[in-house]
Parts: structure tokens; sequence; C-alpha cells
């Protein structure tokens, strides 16, 4: 089977290492692909939105199965457009991918359907917008822009200046371009935050591990807002009692719900949640799969990933057994100094022993080769992924290979895990 991979970070690698374990696999390509994943397929040199070079890239090689990866594509309709060419894919068409291309269709939906998320308030004016936060007088106050914004587009304010300031800059000044034309102003929320990822062909759902992201920069979650800047699966916080309630009133409700709606959902559903006081309630929702919590979580998952990719493709999802190794996870990001903002690209990279050490594996998320040698090309350069029988193990062996990596400038927060050995310790 020749197979096609739309992306090229940290998450695509570990897509790409996945499904290498099948046998009938004889070929993958990846659009982009990055440096380190140039080891594991055929890099072809087509961005991850040019939807028509990929599809035209497709139908020339004859891919047999495409899995879309990125937000980006999929909103823009890659499923659609590459399935109306006869290639079959994983992941949402256009239609369902608004889940999370419109958070004012996600809010909606929501409210529509009873699931529970932060109360909110949608405006397309700015002054409007300013009037209800005064009004609500509550803070801090979260504003999100409605559509992508390379996960940046949401501004917690802890005063009135900040949420006026916050306003101006997404539909005035126009942070996040056009995706600020609609902002969503709603109730700030606290609890441990979970990531569900979850396979659904629009009829059954099926969550996989648990995981707990580290989205600042700096330890002790300081500093700004990144992509992610490490992982562990499972959540401690995510008991079973609490994945049941979460699979009847927000795993299940969505996935009818889309399809009351006429978008059945197909591919990966992510669920950001935060467990309240008052329950499980949504944050987000992602069309996709997240990037890093899937470098966790697909080490851990034992079921063959095409086999349940195609499955969820054919709609027969309730056929495969899905089983997750028992054991713990942990990602930490190694990333280019400066990140989230500017930072040098270029940086010639070593790896140490990192070759040698058992159960670690290194993702490639920002890396480039140049004259036969790796070097840097992102903000968040590698996802530096060990599994163990616990978390403190994992954990010791991510942070053990972390160590070996040498490049200018590189950085990695020292605490990643840290509250989820706290939440284990008060079992
Ligand atoms: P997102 O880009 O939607 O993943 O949001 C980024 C982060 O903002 C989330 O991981 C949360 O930590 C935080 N956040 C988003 N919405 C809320 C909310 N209603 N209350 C508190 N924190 C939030
Ligand atoms: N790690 C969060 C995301 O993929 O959106």
């Amino acid at each position: 089977m020749k197979l096609l991979v739309v992306g090229g970070g940290g998450r695509e690698h570990a897509i790409i290492k996945k499904l290498r374990e099948n046998p009938e696999v004889t070929e993958i390509f990846a659009c982009p692909g990055n440096g380190g994943i140039a080891m594991d397929a055929t890099n072809v040199d087509i961005g991850a939105k040019d939807i028509d070079g990929i599809v035209d890239f497709a139908v020339r090689e004859q891919v047999d199965f495409c899995v879309v990866a990125p937000d980006d594509p999929l909103v823009l309709g890659c499923v659609d457009a590459l399935e109306a060419k006869g290639i079959p894919c994983f992941g949402p068409n256009q239609k369902a991918a608004i889940l999370e291309g419109s958070k004012v269709f996600s809010k909606g939906l929501m409210q529509k359907y009873g699931i529970p998320t932060a109360k909110y308030a949608v405006f397309d004016d700015p002054k409007a917008a300013v009037a209800y936060i005064r009004e609500q007088n509550q803070f801090p106050t979260v504003i999100k822009a409605d559509g992508l914004a390379l996960g940046k587009g949401v501004i917690i304010a802890a005063t009135l200046s900040e949420a006026e300031a916050a306003v101006a800059s997404i539909m005035e000044d126009k942070l996040f371009g056009d995706s600020g034309n609609h902002i969503v102003v709603e109730e700030f929320l606290q609890g441990p935050e979970v990531s569900v990822l979850s396979f659904t062909d629009g009829k059954t759902i099926v969550p996989m591990v648990s995981s707990m992201d580290h989205k600042r920069a700096l330890d002790g979650d300081r500093g700004l807002n990144t992509g992610g800047m490490g992982t562990v699966a499972p959540n401690p916080y995510y008991t079973k009692e609490i994945a049941q309630v979460c699979m009847d009133t927000i795993f299940l409700p969505t996935v009818r719900a889309m399809c009351k709606e006429g978008r059945p959902f197909k591919g990966c559903l992510y669920f950001g949640l935060m467990l309240t006081e008052n329950g499980p309630k949504v944050i987000e929702y992602n069309c996709r799969f997240g990037d890093p919590e899937t470098q966790v979580v697909l080490p851990l998952l034992k079921t063959d990933l095409l086999t349940i990719m195609q499955a969820v493709h054919d709609e027969r999802l309730a056929d495969v057994n899905v089983e997750f190794d028992p054991k713990s996870a942990a990602c930490v990001i190694v990333a280019s100094g400066g990140y989230p903002q500017a930072y040098k690209k270029g940086c010639v990279m070593s790896f140490g022993n990192v070759d040698n050490l058992p159960d670690v594996t290194v993702y490639h998320a920002g890396t480039a080769e140049k004259d036969g040698r790796l070097v840097t090309a992102g903000g968040r350069v590698l996802g530096v992924t060990a599994t163990g029988e616990d978390l403190p193990a994992a954990l010791q062996k991510a942070y053990a290979a972390a160590q070996e990596i040498q490049f200018e400038g590189a950085f990695y927060r020292r605490d990643i895990g840290a509250r989820a050995l706290k939440a284990l310790e008060n079992e």
C-alpha cells in the first residue's frame, strides 16, 4: 500500500512511524515532511495547504490511502478534494472540520445540544463586545477569535483594560486576520485540563488514552502560550468515572449532534476538556490529532493504526477492537531559543547517545536536512518521547534523552509531568 500523510510536524512523524508498523505499507509520502520524517518516509515538496498540489500528486502516484493531519488543509477541504478523485482518506470533510474551523459554530452546537461548555456570547462589533464585557464585569474573561489562528487565537484578559485591548487587537488590528471578524467572549473556567483524542466514524466513538498538554513556554506554566511544550499520558486527573461522564455528556452527544446537523464527523475528534467543580466542560474541539498529544498517545496504541483508519473511513469502527498499552508515556519538546517569538533557524544538531536509549523515540517537528546534516527549522524542534511502566519511569527516560540533544539555543521545560505526578501522589 502506498500512503500519503499531509503535514510536516512532530504529530505527522508520530503518525508515520506508527503507520510503518503495518507490513502491507510499502511506501509513505509526506507533504511536505521534515528532516527527520525523511528517515521514515519520502518527503514531497508540496505544502500542507496546497490542496491542488496534494491532489495532483496523490492521483499521479496512485496513492491508496491518505491521512490529512493538520487543521488548515482539513478546514480548506483537502479530504473532499482527494475523495472526489477516488482517494480514500482519514480525516473529516470540510463540513465536519468546521467544528474546529469556527468557534462560533462549535459554541452554537454545544448550546443547541446541551453539551457542557463555558457560558459565552458572540460578537461581530467591537463596541458591543466591550459593552458586554463591561456589563458582565467578571475577570478574568476569555476572548477567542472565531477562526483558525495557529493555536494562538485565545486571550485571557485579567482586567477590563486588557479585555478592551484584546478585542481591539483581534477585531480592529486583525491580529489573527479574518479569523477575528467574529469573536467569542466566554466565562473563565478553572480546573485541570485533559486532552482526549478519539477515533470516530460518525456513528461509533472510541476515545484514545487521555493526555495532558503543557501550553506555556516556561516552567511553572509561566511565559507565553505555545503550540505545546510537552505531554504525558495517561492524564491522572481523568479517572474512569470522569471518562464515563464525558462519554455520556460530551463525546456521544457531539458525534450525534454533528450527524443531526448533516455534518457527520469521521476522523480524529479531539476534545480539549476542563475538569471544573461543576463537572467536565469542553474548552475546544479540534478536528485532528493534537500536537504534541499524538507523540504520547500513539506509542501506547497496540492496535494497527492503518486498520483503525481504514475502518473509520469505511464506517465500520464498531468492528475493530482498539487497544492501548496500560503503560505511561512522556514527551518533552526541545525548542529553539526565543520560541514562541523570534528564533534562529539552521542550527546544526547533535543527538549524542539517544539512538541507544531504550523505549525512547525522537519525533522531529522542526528540522531540515542541509548538506547531509540535520539542522533546526522551526520553533518546536523535537519531541523527545519515552514510554515506561509508570509516569515517573517514562519521564526519567524522556529527560535523560532530552539531555543528549544539542544545538545552539536549545531549551526545554524541566517540569513536564510535574502536575500529573502531584495528582498521582494525592491519589
Ligand atoms: P485553545 O487555543 O482553544 O486551546 O486555548 C488555549 C488555552 O486557553 C487552553 O488550553 C486553556 O488553557 C485556555 N482557555 C481557553 N478557554 C478557556 C476558558 N474558557 N477558561 C479558562 N481557560 C481557557
Ligand atoms: N496541543 C494542542 C493542539 O494540538 O491543539
